[in-house]
């Protein structure tokens, strides 16, 4: 079968070629002796146009009776047409009905809320807002993977099922063969987890950086890329339970180079997605954002605001007026500074530096204040915060104070700091969040749309 993205791409060559293609017909259209097609295989955002007629199809009248969602396999020649609408058609020879629709075929020519797409999930990738949406997804995460291949990054797959906690946030899905009803008890009344499947208490991973970090001192430059799963009660339009996140960890590397492989990675992800999906882009550019492809080719070609954390604050307080929550040195940013930060005062993407440790995870390198640790957040216009990073604490002693500070025991954590024991060296990463950079390239503004089958607070199905 020929996808309907080579016929276009290759037209030329095509032209007067028979060819076979497979795919769903958005719209038919019976004019008794001839008739159109408008088929979409997935493979580009374009539809094809067929023409059928009575003189060459053998079974005219059951192609044109066929509903919108039919399944059709079509043998036909490719013809240029430069004097029509579209630049080609495909005049059929055959059409097979691999499998009809019915008239209730959900997904009729009309325009549909993403709330009721939603409710249809298994139907929604044949519309072309989710078309689109998941095409750019799959670009934007093979481009991922060149921009860190090019660099001499291995790709490193680290464990979904974990022991430990690398946000230490606690918000995390227990992966347990325990009866609920019936869980053998300690003394004290906790569940005793060394009688579970992995002897102790097990949870699906919040982030693979730990594990990254054993690899980043071995081969120096790594990255993952696998699901995340949090258990935060955050009904918001930017968190998901579960997600895809990229994390580089880079040995020898300080915040500062931490920060300019965050900023060429992003612009990376945008030029080859801009230049991938031109046809997907336009679309979101007229329906979803207008202003898109002006802002991802501005964002592509200029540097990144930096600022640190406590420059920050000062910028916010005299906006306190006008936030929900007002900002103090020493408050965590929500979404609403955030966005206020990268959306009024630098109007393009910023790093914010230097959080107080207080605020943050216990691996990140204490600054020399004692106060602020080598932490960066990226936020970007309409979104806030799609990358969240540091340079990592590598000296021993540090380190095991921190853990203890944070009410953690340092057995748990015996083999991160055997790192700093055997050969440690300054060393820093990042993790961006894939669905909210994929939001970023589409303009789409709610998480539920840019993940295939989503599950959020309530919500499991599919
Ligand atoms: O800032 P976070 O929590 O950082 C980490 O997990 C580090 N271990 C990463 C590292 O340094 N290797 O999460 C990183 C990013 C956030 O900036 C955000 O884009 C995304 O992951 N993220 C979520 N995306 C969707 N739904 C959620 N519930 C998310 N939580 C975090
Ligand atoms: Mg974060």
């Amino acid at each position: 079968y020929t996808k309907i993205a080579a016929i276009f791409a290759d037209s030329q060559e095509l032209s007067g070629q028979e060819v076979q293609i497979g795919g769903w017909a958005k719209t038919i259209r019976d004019l008794k002796t001839f008739g159109f097609i408008e088929l979409n295989d997935g493979s580009c955002f374009k539809n094809l146009q067929v023409v059928f007629s009575t003189e060459i199809v053998a079974n005219y009248k059951e192609i044109a009776s066929q509903n919108v969602g039919a399944a059709l396999e079509i043998v036909g020649t490719v013809v240029l047409t430069p004097d029509a609408k579209q630049p080609l058609e495909l005049q059929a020879k055959t059409v097979v009905v691999a499998g009809a629709s019915s008239p209730e075929y959900p997904l009729q020519k009309k325009r549909h809320g993403v709330e009721f797409l939603r409710t249809i999930q298994h139907l929604r990738p044949r519309t072309n807002l989710y078309s689109a949406t998941f095409r750019v997804r799959s670009v934007a995460a093979m481009a991922i993977h060149e921009f860190f291949q090019q660099k001499g990054f291995t790709y490193v797959h680290t464990p979904i099922i974990t022991a430990s906690d690398c946000e230490g946030a606690g918000e995390m899905f227990r992966v347990t063969t325990l009866d609920p009803k019936n869980p053998p008890l300690l003394e004290n009344g906790d569940v005793d987890y060394s009688q579970d499947f992995f002897g102790k208490a097990a949870n699906l991973t919040v982030s693979g950086q730990l594990n990254a970090e054993n690899f980043a001192m071995a081969f120096g430059d790594v990255y993952t890329f696998g699901p995340t799963f949090r258990a935060e009660n955050s009904n918001t339009a930017r968190h998901a339970a579960e997600f895809w996140m990229i994390e580089p960890e880079m040995a020898f590397t300080d915040l500062a180079g931490d920060m300019d492989i965050a900023e060429a990675m992003i612009k990376f992800i945008i030029k080859r997605t801009m230049e991938r999906c031109p046809d997907d882009l336009a679309f979101f550019n007229s329906f979803v954002d207008k202003g898109l492809l002006e802002r991802l080719e501005n964002v592509a070609n200029s540097d990144f605001g930096r600022v640190s954390y406590t420059e920050a604050v000062e910028i916010l307080k005299k906006n306190n007026a006008n936030f929900d929550y007002p900002v103090e040195w020493g408050s965590d940013l929500q979404t609403e500074h955030e966005r206020y930060l990268t959306e009024q005062v630098y109007k393009k993407p910023v790093f914010v530096t230097d959080y107080p440790k207080e605020i943050k995870a216990f691996y990140m390198r204490l600054n020399d204040d004692g106060k602020t640790v080598a932490a960066t957040d990226c936020l970007v216009p309409g979104i806030g915060e799609i990358i969240g990073g540091s340079q990592r604490e590598e000296r021993l002693d540090v380190l095991e104070s921190r853990i203890r500070e944070m009410g953690m025991t340092t057995e748990d954590y015996w083999w991160y700091l055997d790192l700093r024991r055997y050969g440690g060296c300054k060393h820093a990463g990042f993790g961006l969040g894939f669905e909210r950079m994929v939001m970023y390239l589409t303009g789409v503004a709610n998480i539920r749309d840019v993940l295939p089958h989503p599950r959020t607070v309530g919500n499991a199905d599919f």
